[in-house]
């Protein structure tokens, strides 16, 4: 990172209200908002699309330092185009969701993925990065880290209010996803030195927000 290139580091587990908080901070600064597991999320798809054994690591690998992706955030969704195919509604599907632990697991993906963050950041000038390993292993030298975190019961309900669904097996998902991305040997899903802690659990998303916008 050089001098000037100012970095936002967002963090926590999925549902807990990340990328709601990322958002609004990089609205806020007039900066760029990349959302990294949509990347994760757009190399699963390309792995499936291609009909490749989401555990092969060597063909996973290949995909992953192939695949030509596009991911813009548009009107407050992260339009991903892979390989020319709008794959925006699908990488929030159930086989990527599915599927995408064990692609973000392969080290040489991750390799790839965080060249391609560290790029975007720089063609932005900045901005607000969004993920599990951003100011762990990303952007370590980031000038604010956030961990965004709430319980798994109230991200179970959030998703379902989102996109439906039964908010047991959700909860379960959601409990079996955690577990494997902390722990996983290559970055896993941690609190960064450094970074703040914002439980949402029983606070509305929009007051954690006007708290960090303060923080700012
Ligand atoms: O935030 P999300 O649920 O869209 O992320 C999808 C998956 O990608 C998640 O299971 C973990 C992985 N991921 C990752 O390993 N590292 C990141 N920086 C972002 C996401």
């Amino acid at each position: 990172m050089s001098a000037g290139v100012r970095v936002i580091a967002i963090d926590g587990p999925s549902g807990a209200g990340k990328s709601t908080v990322g958002r609004a901070v990089a609205e806020r600064l007039g900066v760029g908002y990349l959302d990294t597991g949509a990347m994760y999320r757009a190399v699963t798809f390309a792995v499936l699309r291609r009909a490749v054994d989401p555990h092969d690591e060597a063909e996973v690998t290949e995909v992953a330092s192939t695949v030509d992706l596009d991911i813009a955030d548009v009107d407050g969704v992260t339009r991903v185009i892979v390989d020319g195919v709008d794959a925006t509604q699908d990488i929030r599907g159930r086989e990527v969701t599915e599927s995408v632990s064990a692609v973000s697991a392969i080290s040489a993906v991750r390799a790839e993925l965080v060249r391609r963050q560290r790029d975007w950041v720089v063609e932005h000038g900045g901005g607000v990065v969004e993920g599990r390993d951003i100011g762990s292993v990303v952007f370590p030298d980031a000038d604010l880290k956030l961990y965004v975190t709430a319980s798994p019961r109230v991200r179970a309900e959030r998703r379902v209010d989102e996109i439906g669904g039964d908010v047991d097996e959700v909860e379960a998902s959601i409990i079996e996803r955690d577990r494997k991305d902390s722990t996983r040997a290559d970055s896993p899903l941690v609190e960064a030195s450094g970074s703040t802690v914002l439980d949402t659990t029983g606070l509305d998303i929009e007051a954690v927000v006007s708290r960090v916008l303060e923080m700012l």
